[in-house]
């Protein structure tokens, strides 16, 4: 059987992004045949319409991997009760060319951490709304929001708190199946 290839994405550029450390956490916690390949953001441009004619090479390559996957993981910082301007920027650019996204008919899965209660919910509920003028076939449930983010990863950036680790660990295990029965 062929693996499950999922592309993952933080709309974070931070290097200690608590987004990157969960994808990182996400690539232990897969189920077997599903492999996560993480993408860092760093060298997307700002949106620009005059540079669509002749992609920026960055743009380019991630609409390749994100064209070459089975599924899509954004890793969703809650930015001023919405997702991060990192984050629509780079959704923005692959959404393009018009008639030409990367991103129509993937299927998609959210995950969150946030210093606050909340764990990021209000920038996922924000983002399906986006997500929906893409066409990417969300799987709502299980949700992944982990909040307070206080101890739940250890100095070493290790996501050590077993309950936010279950809650990945059923998300995964779903998209895998919700993957497989799309039947194409
Ligand atoms: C501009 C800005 C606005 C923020 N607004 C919120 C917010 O509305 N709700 C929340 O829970 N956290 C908010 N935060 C905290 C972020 O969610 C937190 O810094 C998180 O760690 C960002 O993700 P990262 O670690 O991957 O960079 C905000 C942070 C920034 C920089």
């Amino acid at each position: 059987m062929p693996k499950v290839r999922v592309f993952a994405f933080a709309g974070s550029l931070r290097k200690g992004s608590l987004h990157k450390k969960l994808i990182e956490a996400s690539k232990g916690l897969a189920p077997e045949g599903m492999e996560i390949n993480a993408y860092d953001l760093k060298d997307i441009p700002p949106y620009n319409m005059d540079l669509e004619d002749a992609m920026p090479s960055a743009v380019a390559d991630f609409k390749k991997r994100i064209a070459e996957s089975d599924g899509v993981l954004m890793a969703v910082p809650e930015h001023n009760f919405s997702f991060s301007g990192v984050m629509k920027n780079a959704i923005d650019w692959a959404s393009r060319p018009y008639g030409e996204s990367a991103f129509d008919g993937k299927p998609v899965i959210l995950q969150s951490v946030s210093p606050g209660r909340m764990g990021g919910s209000r920038a996922q509920y924000h983002l399906r709304q986006v997500l929906g003028a893409l066409s990417m076939i969300q799987m709502q449930f299980p949700e992944v929001f982990i909040g307070p983010a206080g101890d739940v990863f250890d100095e070493s950036g290790a996501l050590t708190d077993e309950r936010a680790s279950e809650q990945i660990r059923k998300q995964l295990a779903a998209f895998k199946e919700f993957i497989a029965g799309r039947g194409d």
